[in-house]
């Protein structure tokens, strides 16, 4: 039997990293934080000099970075060349220039192919015992894992979403243009504000956590009756 894989996309600020995560708990499946790999080489750039409007350099920093990613939804982690950057990867600099490697064509194939692996790994083996993995990005669902068993695209308002993000603590200008202008910078090579064929919105404006977290359970409930379903023999 192979692993469940859930999908969930969506812009920042619409709840999906504490939706992913916590599914990834009641399910007991490995939680994947896509976004964590485009900061991590990010970080990885501003540390080593490296010009992020260098694409060639970047791809280049990207491809050779020790990384160790750390898949439990209780305490995940990623470590760079063994220390432990969990924390220096949600700084403000890194958020505020993240979208130059995000928009890198050349890196996102790289860490795309990186991401792949990661979620077959999780449907064989790997943190969850193969179990599965609810990996939460910005092209999850259309172009890492078009073929996951549930795919899920978060919406909210606008302003709900600056406001959440302003509830984190950093001033409100520097949330509006983390929020707002990345997504504007990210929409350039990636379409994640309207679902693809197949994919569930899922618009969390008027929702609670829980509530978010309870719609990806019964879609996952679904999805495990009819990969459960497709297994038995006909009658
Ligand atoms: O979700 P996040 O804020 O940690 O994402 C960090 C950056 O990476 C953000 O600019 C969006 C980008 N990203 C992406 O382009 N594709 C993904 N699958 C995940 C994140």
């Amino acid at each position: 039997m192979t692993g469940i894989v859930i999908a969930i996309d969506g812009p920042a600020g619409t709840g999906k990293s504490t939706v992913a995560r916590e599914v990834a708990r009641r399910l007991r499946l490995a939680y994947f934080d896509t976004g964590a790999t485009y900061r991590v080489g990010t970080l990885w750039c501003l540390k080593e000099g490296v010009d992020l409007a260098n694409a060639d350099d970047v791809a280049n920093m990207v491809a050779t970075m020790n990384v160790e990613l750390h898949l439990s939804p209780d305490n995940p982690r990623i470590l760079l060349d063994d220390e432990d950057v969990s924390q220096l990867i949600r700084s403000d600099t890194v958020a505020l220039t993240v979208s130059k490697v995000a928009t890198n064509l050349e890196a996102r194939s790289i860490l795309g192919d990186w991401q792949r692996r990661v979620i077959a790994l999780e449907r064989d083996g790997g943190f969850s015992d193969g179990r599965g993995v609810v990996a939460e990005g910005r092209d999850i669902t259309t172009i890492i894992a078009p073929e996951a068993d549930v795919r899920v695209l978060m919406t909210a308002d606008e302003e709900v979403r600056v406001a959440r993000r302003a509830g984190e603590g950093a001033d409100a200008a520097t949330v509006r243009e983390a929020v707002l202008g990345r997504d504007r910078q990210d929409a350039t090579v990636v379409e994640f504000h309207t679902a693809a064929d197949g994919v569930v919105t899922l618009d969390t404006t008027h929702l609670t956590i829980e509530e978010a977290v309870q719609a990806v359970l019964t879609l996952a409930r679904e999805a495990q009756d009819e990969i459960e379903g497709s297994g038995e023999a006909p009658a």
